[in-house]
């Protein structure tokens, strides 16, 4: 359980003098993608129908995810008085939506959902701990520090419910490596780069309009270059476990080396 509300951040700690702007810019865009938690609660209601139990716990993920962006909204606004986290956030819903009414998983099963789960969680621990430890901003590094306790946590909880239905159906391995590669690939999809256009576009041109690859580039460009080794070797570990490798060994460092490879590549091409 999610132990901090927005009351518990060191606000009247905040420096602006110490907000990068391209930071700044990537958290508007991760505060509206979290703050729109409700639709991936309410499409984990519709594939876990009966499962009472997990669905509680999901109900309180959901709060959790919505309170990040709520949290980074909130600093956004501190950072850069002229943004509208209210507004921009409506923008997104209006440009951006998860697939609703569907009653199985994208991913093929439950477990496989929750190999998908256990992939963005990664995603999101690995992300905040890079800007936890990126920024010089005290009010930014105190909570991605509490957000970046609490993905790990949902990525636990996810793990969990996923040894769970592995073991009444078990998924083979090559299904849970093609699931999570396929939600991993996924992570350069639509959703960051509308956000990043209603945080960061819109709000400097109305009339704007929303360019896939461009807005997804401008935001990956920015977000890549907070990683160090570190949170890399981290992220790979979770991913080994996730689908129920050895987080350890040749694979680790065959995985975590091409990764950071790959990551130092994009960074260097991609636009500045
Ligand atoms: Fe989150
Ligand atoms: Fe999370």
């Amino acid at each position: 359980m999610t132990g901090w509300t927005l009351d518990d951040i060191p606000w009247h700690a905040f420096d602006a003098a110490a907000v990068d702007a391209d930071l700044l810019a990537v958290v508007k865009t991760a505060a509206l993608v979290e703050a729109n938690a409700a639709d991936y609660v309410a499409y984990l209601n519709g594939v876990f129908a009966d499962d009472r139990a997990f669905l509680a716990e999901v109900a309180r993920w959901g709060r959790e995810e919505q309170q990040h962006g709520a949290a980074l909204g909130r600093w956004a606004e501190l950072a850069d008085p002229s943004f509208d986290f209210a507004r921009a956030l409506a923008d997104f819903r209006a440009g951006f939506q998860v697939p609703q009414g569907v009653s199985e998983s994208i991913r093929g099963s439950r477990a496989g959902e929750l190999v998908a789960r256990q992939v963005v969680e990664t995603g999101t621990s690995s992300f905040y701990s890079a800007i936890r430890d990126a920024t010089a901003e005290p009010v930014l590094k105190a909570i991605a520090g509490r957000i970046a306790a609490d993905e790990f946590a949902h990525y636990r909880l996810f793990q969990t419910h996923f040894a769970r239905y592995q073991s009444a159906r078990p998924l083979p391995l090559r299904t849970r490596l093609a699931v999570a590669a396929t939600r991993f690939s996924e992570a350069e999809d639509d959703e960051l780069g509308w956000a990043w256009f209603a945080a960061n576009v819109l709000p400097k041109d109305s009339t704007a309009t929303y360019r896939s690859g461009v807005h997804t580039r401008a935001y990956t460009a920015r977000a890549l270059r907070l990683y160090r080794r570190s949170h890399i070797d981290n992220g790979v570990r979770m991913l080994l476990r996730a689908v129920r490798l050895r987080p350890g060994g040749w694979l680790f460092r065959l995985a975590s080396g091409g990764l950071w490879r790959l990551l130092r590549l994009r960074v260097a091409t991609l636009p500045a």
